[in-house]
């Protein structure tokens, strides 16, 4: 997808963003092949410096099928290991050998390795079944079953631990910028590691919630939150765009179309109709780009039949009546300039951002819900009682409009449907202090297999009496999310 040297420009302003945010005893792993290996080290060493380069590590999946011909197979990728210094984490990892080897045993002495003998002066001999990591890293690519999350471009649990294990403590920040399938976080979170992920991708980002969902909850089953665990007992997922409110481009477009009350038209280079002016619009799944802008301006030339002249010219362009309305989600910063200097047609390009013109559009209504909170004696019962999503309800009235027969029509009937998970902490605030997290989770809700309801009800009995603030968290089948406190008071 990528022009020329854009890909390049794109990761060398990330690279430096993450130079940034690294700690001085940090280490960055990128993971790339072939393609761009060699531009990605060069780009590298100019940011993290070349006296930096811990490693290349080689990736070689020895489990991918070598098929012969004249070039040889491409087995392996790379991974380049840069600190920000001299001073960086980087722990022995020990893996298992298949076969156990016999080798003497040997010391440093001034610097020099020597044997080490025993009293009658013979080499001293040891069984290995295990050896420290080099950095050739033989590690198919095959994804087992219980790890399998149908991601396309997943990583296996083994590479990342590896990467964790070598490079950082217990109770250290990993972050993956470009998360996927989230088995970095996961990964971070079974080592006891903190974790943040991100990603572009709305399927990544549910991908990755499940999987942390899953991975919590196997720890509490397993009682590992104790005293010693210094990772996260619970996340939250940011949204920092609109990307949410879209999750598929048809139904967005249709939401746009229905709020602007915009004549659909169902051919032709635009989108429908605004009273006489024609209307583009760009998937809000996305930003407005120059090249958008440009193929306007293409489609205005190839139609300039539509538009009516309001000033004819003889040295200029013409002036017209009409114009063409881009709807988009956001703008790159130059787009505004680009249609300017661009647009030489005479027909005026409006731009309208939903983002910041907001007073039209009521799709991102906050979501609804009645919880009961009953104390008795030293006991809480809390119980999530209903829950309403405006937008939900708004995406069934799109998807089940034209299906006439119930049978087909997708149907809300038990407010439980909608909920993906609920998570309560019973002292919140409290957990701040302990776990720097700002949610301690002490129940999880969740639904045991697709199709299940979530469980709504849960109790819990304090150790002593007094004043505690409870907060629950309400996760639905979008990803939206209700989150309320209430103070209870139990003696
Ligand atoms: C190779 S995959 C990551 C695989 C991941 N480590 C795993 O185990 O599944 C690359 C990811 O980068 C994401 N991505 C691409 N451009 C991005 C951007 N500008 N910001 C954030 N994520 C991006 C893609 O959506 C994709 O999920």
């Amino acid at each position: 997808m990528w022009e020329k040297d854009e890909y390049l420009q794109f990761m060398y302003e990330r690279l430096l963003i993450m130079r940034e945010l690294l700690a001085d005893t940090g280490s960055i792993f990128l993971h790339c092949d072939w393609h761009k290996n060699a531009h990605l080290r060069l780009i590298l060493d100019e940011i993290f410096g070349e006296e930096n380069l811990r490693n290349e590590i080689v990736w070689h999946y020895h489990d991918k099928f070598a098929t012969g011909g004249k070039s040889l197979d491409k087995n392996h990728d790379t991974i380049y290991h840069y600190s920000k210094s001299a001073d960086f984490t980087g722990n022995e990892v020990r893996i298992q050998k298949e076969e156990t080897t016999k080798r003497a045993l040997r010391k440093k002495v001034d610097g020099k390795t020597v044997n080490l003998l025993d009293e009658d002066g013979n080499k001293i001999y040891a069984e290995y079944s295990d050896k420290v990591i080099d950095d050739v890293w033989d590690i198919g690519r095959t994804i087992s079953k219980n790890e399998y999350v149908d991601y396309p471009t997943q990583k296996k649990e083994e590479l990342l631990e590896r990467v964790i294990r070598y490079g950082s403590n217990e109770g250290d920040l990993v972050l993956d910028c470009f998360v996927g399938s989230g088995t970095t976080c996961a990964v971070a979170q079974k080592l006891n590691r903190r974790w943040l992920g991100c990603d572009i991708n709305k399927g990544s980002i549910i991908s990755t919630t499940e999987r942390l969902n899953r991975t919590i909850k196997e720890q509490m089953k397993e009682n590992l939150f104790g005293k010693d665990f210094k990772g996260f007992t619970a996340f939250k997922v940011y949204n920092v765009n609109h990307y949410d409110v879209f999750n598929n481009d048809l139904q967005a477009r249709q939401l746009l179309i229905e709020t602007y009350r915009i004549d659909e038209l169902s051919r032709g280079d635009f989108d429908g109709t605004l009273g006489q002016d024609y209307v583009k619009i760009i998937s809000p799944n996305r930003v407005l780009s120059k090249m958008d802008i440009a193929e306007i301006i293409d489609a205005i030339k190839k139609n300039k039949d539509l538009f009516t002249v309001k000033t004819a010219s003889k040295q200029k362009e013409n002036t017209f009546e009409n114009k063409v309305v881009v709807i988009c989600s956001g703008a790159e910063l130059d787009v505004r300039d680009f249609a300017k200097k661009e647009n030489k047609t005479g027909v005026e390009i409006e731009i309208r951002d939903i983002q910041t013109d907001k007073k039209e559009l009521d799709f991102k209504k906050p979501t609804e819900a009645s919880i009961s909170y009953i104390t008795k004696g030293k006991t809480l019962s809390v119980e999530v009682k209903d829950y309403y999503s405006p937008l939900l309800m708004k995406r069934l009235e799109l998807e089940n409009d034209g299906r006439l027969s119930m049978k087909e029509r997708v149907n809300i009937f038990d407010y439980r449907q909608a909920i993906e998970h609920i998570v309560i902490d019973v002292n919140y605030g409290e957990g701040q202090k302990k776990a720097d997290t700002s949610f301690n989770a002490e129940a999880f809700l969740h639904k045991e297999k697709k199709g299940e309801l979530v469980e709504t009800a849960y109790s819990h009995t304090y150790e002593r009496g007094g004043t505690y603030t409870v907060a629950v968290k309400i996760v639905d089948v979008l990803g939206e999310e209700y989150f309320e406190t209430h103070e209870i008071t139990v003696k």
